[in-house]
């Protein structure tokens, strides 16, 4: 029984020691650029994720971004089609690209 008492007060200290801490979080805001295409991405990628996996990439090629976008179809079985596929490909590579076809 003096086991349990004890145990029970350990528990109960390092509850209240947590409470204790004053815990901010940072604001971070989501540099999400609008543009032609972007209802797309916001349809057919963050189902599955958040737009920070994608931002996280940084500006990459037009054969890049269309690399992912396929990947996502044919490992992650991502259901988009070849329409969409292209709108994402081509917003991915006007707001996050770096000028370069491959
Ligand atoms: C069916 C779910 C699903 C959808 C829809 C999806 N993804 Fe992903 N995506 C994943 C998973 C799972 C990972 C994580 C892979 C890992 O951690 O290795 C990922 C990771 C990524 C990454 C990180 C790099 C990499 O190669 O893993 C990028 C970039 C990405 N997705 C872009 C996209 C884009 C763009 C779209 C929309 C066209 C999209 N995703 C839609 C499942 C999905």
């Amino acid at each position: 029984m003096k086991k349990l008492i004890l145990i029970t007060g350990l528990l109960g200290s390092s509850l209240f020691a947590q409470t204790n801490e004053k815990i901010e979080v940072p604001y971070v805001p989501f540099p999400v650029k609008m543009g032609k295409g972007f209802e797309a991405v916001q349809a057919n990628c963050l189902m599955c994720h958040s737009f920070g996996y994608i931002l996280n990439q940084g500006r990459q090629s037009k054969k890049f971004w269309r690399g992912k976008v396929d990947k996502m179809i044919k490992h992650f079985k991502a259901p988009i089609d070849e329409k969409s596929a292209k709108i994402i490909t081509n917003y991915l590579f006007e707001q996050y690209g770096n000028g370069k076809k491959q």
